[in-house]
């Protein structure tokens, strides 16, 4: 079954937004698969984001990642990752549709509440970067 992650950012978490967004996420019948509060450090958040280490905003990014606890999660069910993305809305402000979690909640590219993967490899990858350790299995076979 398809997984996806999914990270509440730290201005996602500092403004209580938590509930919230996995509501969202177990509304719309997708099954938690992992979840941890963690502070990461500036290599792993450089990790993370490699992908876009030779954008202008990079270090920024960087800086806002590590600045508190984020909310690090593995999301499974059918098309997740790429209804994930449309629960979590677009990432340019200017085209953000309220009823999307960053429609509602955020204005800002730079402090946009949530990520979440772009394509099923780079959820696998991220899955092994976030969660070295594992997920939960599910012994119901509703799961
Ligand atoms: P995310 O979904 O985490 O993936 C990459 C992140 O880069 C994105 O959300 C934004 O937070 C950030 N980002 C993308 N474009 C810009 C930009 N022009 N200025 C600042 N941050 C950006």
């Amino acid at each position: 079954m398809e997984q996806t992650f999914i990270m509440i950012k730290p201005d996602g978490v500092q403004r209580g937004l938590v509930g919230e967004i996995i509501g969202r996420f177990e509304k719309k019948g997708f099954t938690l698969k992992g979840l941890k509060l963690i502070t990461v450090d500036r290599p792993f958040a450089e990790k993370h984001y490699a992908d876009l280490s030779a954008k202008p905003f990079f270090n920024g990014l960087v800086e806002y990642i590590i600045s508190g606890p984020v909310v690090a999660m593995v999301w499974e069910g059918k098309n997740v990752v790429t209804t994930g993305r449309k629960i979590i809305g677009a990432t340019n402000p200017a085209e953000l549709a309220p009823g999307t979690i960053r429609g509602d909640y955020a204005i800002d590219i730079g402090r946009n509440v949530i990520h979440g993967s772009d394509a099923v490899e780079s959820a696998r990858k991220e899955i092994a970067l976030w969660f070295p350790e594992g997920i939960a299995e599910w012994k119901s076979s509703l799961h």
